[in-house]
């Protein structure tokens, strides 16, 4: 069996594929030989066309990515100048009317984080993100990335929980601003969708192996929760509960794609458990490993006083966050 060309008399080649046996007579010595030629000609130039066509759009795949990856960066330039220049005007004596600049500030942060969400997707389909492990102190992360959260909170009227489980490891070796992106992602989402209630995470040591710490974080409100048909849809690029969400909350349905992906770059995987009405749960669970003492660079942290309340009706909770007060 084998596959060839034939230059025909027309200048062109046709493609065969012939396959031929052997007859033998009884003392095993050949005598004739049967086969047969099958013109393959079109066969050929379609798979020649199709494996052209795969180029072209790989090509063009690749093309978008990179236009996608460098538009976006190009974007946050100047959008940076745009926030930096309204902070500093926002810090001089400015009249009521002027205040106004408040919301101009606001929508170019708003434009920011949806770009800065184009430029992850975009990297994660190249597979061009990588982590960045660094030893880092836990407890200190997770209170740097809630604190901008309660103002959001608190404005809405919601309580901003965190609870710290006994046993969480203090310093650990992961990525904390990949870590940092799910948490604000998913803190970002339970203050969005809940209306009144409380918004808890909670972080706690799942389990350990060897020097290997598997960290379980969880981040539950009391929003309108997803339904069941919902729940896996939510997790793929672009998607939005119904196309109303858009219009109503606003956003790109990127971030629990994204924040999806991160975890599994992180060892872990994110899931979601929610009933409509009552709210929903979403979790994730990620590995690190334990930091060794001369790698705990940062020190421990001290809550100031004023936002470190231990509610005695909460067992394990770390702070409390009741509205604006932090
Ligand atoms: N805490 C939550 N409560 C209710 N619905 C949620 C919650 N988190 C996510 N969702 C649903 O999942 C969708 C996708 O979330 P996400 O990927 O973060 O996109 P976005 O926030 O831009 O809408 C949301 O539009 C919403 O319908
Ligand atoms: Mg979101």
């Amino acid at each position: 069996m084998d596959e060839y060309r034939l230059a025909c008399a027309d200048g062109s080649y046709a493609y065969v594929h012939d396959r031929g046996y052997v007859i033998r007579d009884k003392a095993n010595k050949p005598v004739r030989m049967i086969g047969a030629m099958l013109d393959i000609t079109s066969r050929k130039h379609t798979e020649a066309k199709l494996s052209e066509a795969k180029r072209v759009a790989e090509e063009a795949g690749r093309a978008k990515g990179e236009f996608l990856a460098n538009m976006s960066h190009e974007i946050r330039t100047p959008m940076n100048g745009i926030l930096g220049m309204a902070d500093l005007l926002l810090e001089t004596a400015l009249t009521a009317e002027q205040r106004d600049l408040e919301t101009a500030r606001f929508s170019a942060e708003e434009l920011l984080t949806i770009i800065n969400d184009i430029l992850d997707f975009s990297k994660i389909e190249a597979g061009k993100l990588a982590m960045d492990p660094t030893p880092f102190q836990l407890r200190k992360m997770i209170q740097r990335t809630i604190k901008p959260h309660a103002i959001a909170a608190g404005k809405k009227g919601l309580s901003l929980l965190c609870t710290i489980q006994p046993g969480l490891p203090e310093g650990i070796v992961a990525d904390p601003t990949r870590l940092a992106q799910i948490i604000t992602n998913l803190l970002g989402n339970a203050i969005k969708f809940a209306a009144n209630g409380e918004v808890e995470l909670r972080a706690a040591l799942d389990s350990l192996s060897g020097d290997t710490a598997r960290l379980h974080f969880s981040i539950r409100d009391t929003g309108i929760g997803i339904p069941a048909s919902k729940l896996r849809s939510i997790f793929e690029a672009f998607s939005q509960e119904d196309a109303s969400t858009s219009r109503n909350f606003g956003g790109t349905g990127l971030g629990l794609t994204i924040s999806s992906k991160l975890a599994q770059m992180l060892g872990g995987t994110l899931w979601v458990e929610s009933e409509v009405g009552k709210g929903s749960c979403f979790h994730f669970t990620f590995e690190g490993r334990l930091a060794t003492s001369e790698e705990e660079i940062v020190p421990p942290i001290q809550f100031p006083s004023k936002t470190h309340l231990r509610p005695r009706n909460r067992p394990g909770c770390e702070f409390f966050l009741p509205g604006t007060t932090w």
